[in-house]
């Protein structure tokens, strides 16, 4: 049985990390700059979100089919329940997220760009649609926020308060 998460897991979990960071801060910090720049904020956004989505479903198929490495003191059965429970609702989440993102986007019915492409729009504008959406997306984006604190609260509780071999798993190997 591996003790790690294989090299893919690793770089795909640490660079959606990275990913995630940029996705916020670039609605959080948006309001700051003047209204000409709104554009390449919003672009970075969606894409960002857009890459996220990809990678959080590529890695949840990765998943189903490579089983977690053991953890190691093993912790007690109450813990790992809730630490499935947690990343289920994070991949969920971080999957429902984006899609809501890319449905309002779409029902605006007005241009949009990601990658620097042009992404399509609807003919004829939802905007009742993308209002109820803002608001779901809004919402599950704080969500989002309690969800990782959380999960990364718990990891460093996993190696520094039980002491046992979580965080390691999920660190870059060394080089031999
Ligand atoms: C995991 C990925 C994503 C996260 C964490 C995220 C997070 C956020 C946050 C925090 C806001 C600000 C909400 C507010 O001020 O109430 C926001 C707004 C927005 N997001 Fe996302 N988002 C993600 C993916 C996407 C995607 C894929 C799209 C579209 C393709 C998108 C489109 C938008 C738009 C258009 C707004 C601005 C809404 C407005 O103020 O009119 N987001 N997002
Ligand atoms: C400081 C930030 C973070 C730390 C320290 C951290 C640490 C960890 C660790 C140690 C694990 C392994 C847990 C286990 O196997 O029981 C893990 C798993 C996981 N992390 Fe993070 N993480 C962070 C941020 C994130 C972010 C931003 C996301 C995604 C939005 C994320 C998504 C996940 C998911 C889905 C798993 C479950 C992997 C599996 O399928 O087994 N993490 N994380």
């Amino acid at each position: 049985m591996r003790d790690k998460y294989s090299g893919l897991q690793i770089g795909i979990h640490w660079l959606v990390f990275l990913l995630v960071i940029v996705t916020y801060t670039a609605m959080e910090i948006r309001g700051f700059f003047p209204r000409e720049y709104r554009p390449a904020f919003n672009m970075v956004h969606v894409s960002g979100g857009i890459s996220i989505l990809v990678l959080m479903v590529a890695r949840l198929l990765i998943r189903l089919k490579r089983p977690a490495p053991p953890i190691v003191p093993k912790p007690k059965p109450m813990i790992t329940g809730m630490s499935h429970l947690g990343h289920l609702v994070i991949y969920l989440l971080f999957i429902i997220l984006p899609i809501i993102g890319l449905v309002m986007q779409y029902s605006k019915g007005s241009p949009w760009f990601a990658f620097g492409l042009t992404m399509p729009s609807a003919s004829v504008a939802n905007f009742k649609l993308a209002d109820t959406l803002k608001e779901y997306h809004g919402f599950l984006a704080n969500l989002g926020y309690w969800v990782i604190g959380i999960h990364a609260a718990a990891a460093l509780a996993h190696h520094y308060y039980w002491k046992d071999n979580t965080l390691l798993r999920m660190m870059p190997r060394k080089r031999s």
